[in-house]
């Protein structure tokens, strides 16, 4: 039962596991490396979208996705007491680091099995197991000891007078940024939170693995219920292009009323743009029609830079990322 871990990414439950995801990163990557650039050539074709080259490439691409999660999905749920166990251990031993209320109601636009993972970020016991190999095949084995999430941290701003006493990762999901932030930050309070209770007993689990003192907490980022003017850094790691429209403003205001003065808020996520050229536009359709990716096209349409100010924060940098995301941060004044 118990494969041992390969530094950061615990082992999948079976070796045959394995070698099935490896055909998969390995698919995936030649749909995108190999595939998406021949689309990129005729992408301003009016029948682009509906060539036999791009319907194939869709198919692939919707079939990989599906058939990571639900090779990941079946194989942990046959062992599923044997991981609940695992859960519950770790619970048992840091009770005072997870926090979550048993009567707390997901919402509905967070239920949605997103990116085709089965039950989503709520709804299946297991989805933090699940997320972390399936994303793992994302990143097509990029971000196996967490290099990603490093790099995200070292991009989050810090107020300017140093002080940093308590840190807040919105939409932290397995806690991978919300470990690298308490490494860089070590002596602030740091808190991950999340709509989704499996992905975060996952998080604490694999917090306390690895002897890392972080709190995770489930709650919206639209209504934290976390006290005012506290915290002194925020991130926001690829969590606005997974929420509806409507919620953008509110979590602005939410993370306005966080920030003490000075306190810095840091956006990592889809570059916002209404003019994209025709093959990302092409890609953003799929996702939205074939990979579950409903609310990405507002943000990505969204002039979000614009949205900070309104909601009172003033940005002070913006600029891509070296992984082709973008980065917004700002201050509380
Ligand atoms: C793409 S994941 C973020 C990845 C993560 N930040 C990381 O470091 O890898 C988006 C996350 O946002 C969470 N989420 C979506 N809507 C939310 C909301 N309203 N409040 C809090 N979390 C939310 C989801 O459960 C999911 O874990």
């Amino acid at each position: 039962m118990n494969r041992g871990t390969t530094g950061l990414l615990p082992r999948t439950p079976t070796l045959e596991d394995e070698s099935y995801l490896a055909f998969m990163e390995s698919l995936r990557n030649h749909n995108i490396r190999a595939m998406f650039p021949r689309i990129m050539g005729f992408a301003e074709a009016p029948d682009a979208d509906a060539r036999p080259y791009t319907r194939l490439w869709k198919r692939l691409m919707r079939s990989q996705q599906q058939q990571t999660w639900h090779k990941l999905h079946d194989s942990f749920a046959q062992r599923r007491a044997h991981y609940e166990a695992e859960l519950d251990a770790a619970e048992r031993s840091h009770p005072g680091r997870l926090h979550y209320d048993p009567n707390f109601e997901v919402p509905k636009y967070a239920t949605l099995d997103i990116h085709l993972q089965p039950g989503g970020y709520c709804g299946d016991s297991l989805a933090g197991y699940v997320f972390h190999h399936g994303t793992k095949v994302f990143y097509q084995g990029d971000n196996d000891q967490d290099e990603l999430h490093q790099q995200v941290v070292d991009l989050v701003a810090a107020p300017d007078d140093g002080k940093v006493h308590r840190v807040l990762d919105l939409g932290c999901s397995i806690g991978q940024c919300t470990t690298a932030l308490k490494q860089r930050f070590t002596q602030a309070e740091v808190r991950g939170l999340d709509v989704g209770l499996p992905l975060l007993r996952y998080a604490h689990k694999r917090a306390t693995d690895l002897g890392i003192d972080v709190h995770f907490q489930q709650g919206l980022a639209e209504d934290t219920r976390l006290p005012s003017g506290q915290y002194d850094v925020i991130l926001a790691y690829i969590l606005f292009h997974e929420v509806p429209e409507r919620l953008f403003t509110q979590i602005l205001g939410e993370v306005h009323r966080l920030l003490r003065p000075g306190g810095r808020f840091t956006v990592i996520d889809a570059p916002n743009n209404p003019n994209l050229p025709a093959a990302n536009k092409l890609w953003l359709k799929f996702d939205a029609l074939y990979n579950c990716e409903p609310y990405s096209p507002a943000f990505v349409a969204s002039d979000f830079g614009q949205l900070m100010t309104d909601a009172g924060l003033r940005v002070t940098h913006s600029g891509p990322t070296p992984t082709f995301l973008h980065c917004t941060t700002a201050v509380k004044d």
